[in-house]
């Protein structure tokens, strides 16, 4: 990339969004402010005669942040109450894109965590330790997502006792939706989580038939292109991934609307930042870097298949991307936050490296320093876990079967 391009993509105010033609809003006010955070974090990193050079991806920093979440697992985070198999993973995974092995000890104590949280008259895991809170399938997504990366005999004995057949089949609706837990929410969420463990774990054949809830996923493109929760709703980078990721496993992708999904997912890119809103008119936000960002290789190999696009060609700025997580997300002390001005937490800092790891797998990275993606593992962007595990874990359940 030239000078002339570096400076053209920090130039503040080139955000379609930010422009209030007159009419200046909160929503509008907001965006130029977060522009001029994102600026003020160039400006910071990039003298101006070491520029990008002077930034890295702050590998040992993220470390040690993660391994320090590790051993709190069991201490409890009170506002994640529910979600801590999620913590599980959120941390499992960053440290496994990061290339770092957790040893024996702390990796007997994820399992045994996670064997807490299961549901032994449901199957299924429950968001905390049972009894006290339900078989929900979010939490059985963030579970089975854990156990295969860390991808121990004992971390697969645990999926295989989990009941997750007998699960999902409780789960599923007659219209083919999935119902998040027991009476609770159906959205597409469900339907993702449902393909993702049912495929992880050798269950598909046990759970299906599947056609029903390629069709009802279906049925939440909206007229925008995107994926809304449930049919109806609006598009929101979120729910795009779990429908087009569902789809993808049930091999039904190609029968999205193509060219308005590839349309509203390369807008989501910010002009300005480089990363990626959740929605229309909404703030740049790091998660949304996988959310987005992980969908580009699935539309990207959908183009493909139909000749539309070059073998290893991309349809988003990975460059630009990186610049927004390498300069604006990471937190200097380790683990990423969703945008300037924000703190860290596991969720983004999960999320900003899945994204990375996505990004880190271009075919061509122009003006990328090595830096920024050294040791960084492949994930397998369908269900994001690194490749080599969703190797490992669909030979066993499929030799197991
Ligand atoms: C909007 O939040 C966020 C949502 C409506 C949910 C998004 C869904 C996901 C992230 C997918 C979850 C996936 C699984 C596998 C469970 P907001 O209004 O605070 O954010 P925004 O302003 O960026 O839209
Ligand atoms: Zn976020």
């Amino acid at each position: 990339m030239s000078d002339a391009d570096y400076q053209r993509r920090w130039q503040p105010g080139v955000e379609t969004d930010a422009r209030d033609g007159g009419a200046p809003s909160d929503t509008t006010e907001e965006q130029i402010a977060t522009e001029e955070a994102c600026q003020r974090c160039i400006d910071e990193i990039c003298d101006p005669e070491l520029r990008r050079e002077a930034a890295s991806l702050l590998t040992r920093e993220h470390r040690t942040y993660c391994a320090s979440g590790l051993w709190r697992l069991s201490a409890g985070y009170a506002s994640l109450d529910a979600s801590r198999p999620w913590l599980c993973y959120w941390i499992v995974h960053s440290l496994s894109i990061l290339g770092t092995r957790i040893d024996a000890a702390a990796a007997d104590a994820v399992i045994n965590f996670i064997g807490r949280c299961r549901d032994p008259d449901c199957g299924g895991f429950c968001g905390g330790p049972y009894p006290g809170q339900m078989a929900h399938l979010a939490p059985t997504y963030a579970a089975v997502n854990t156990l295969v990366t860390i991808g121990t005999p004992a971390a697969f004995e645990l999926i295989k006792g989990a009941k997750l057949g007998s699960f999902l089949r409780a789960m599923r609706r007659e219209d083919g939706a999935f119902t998040m837990h027991h009476d609770g929410e159906v959205d597409v969420r469900g339907a993702y989580c449902a393909i993702a463990v049912a495929t992880l774990s050798g269950e598909v054949e046990a759970t299906g038939p599947w056609e029903d809830t390629a069709n009802w996923i279906l049925g939440c493109q909206t007229y925008e292109g995107g994926v809304g929760a449930t049919p109806g709703e609006e598009a929101h980078g979120g729910y795009t991934f779990c429908g087009l990721a569902a789809l993808s496993l049930l091999g039904a992708a190609h029968r999205l609307r193509l060219p308005p999904l590839v349309r509203w997912l390369v807008g989501r890119q910010m002009a300005h930042a480089g990363g990626f809103q959740g929605r229309t008119n909404k703030l740049v936000d790091s998660c949304y870097s996988f959310w987005q960002g992980g969908a580009f290789p699935l539309v990207q190999s959908l183009l493909q298949s139909r000749g539309e696009l070059a073998p290893g060609g991309a349809i988003y700025n990975a460059p630009a991307l990186l610049d927004y997580l390498i300069v604006c997300a990471q937190v200097a002390q380790g683990g990423l936050r969703d945008k300037p001005g924000k703190g860290r937490d596991y969720y983004h800092t999960c999320y900003a490296l899945s994204g990375l790891a996505v990004a880190a797998s271009a075919s061509e990275l122009p003006g990328v320093p090595e830096g920024w993606v050294n040791g960084v593992r492949l994930i397998n962007p369908i269900f994001n876990v690194v490749n080599d595990k969703v190797e490992a874990a669909l030979e066993h359940f499929r030799a197991a079967e």
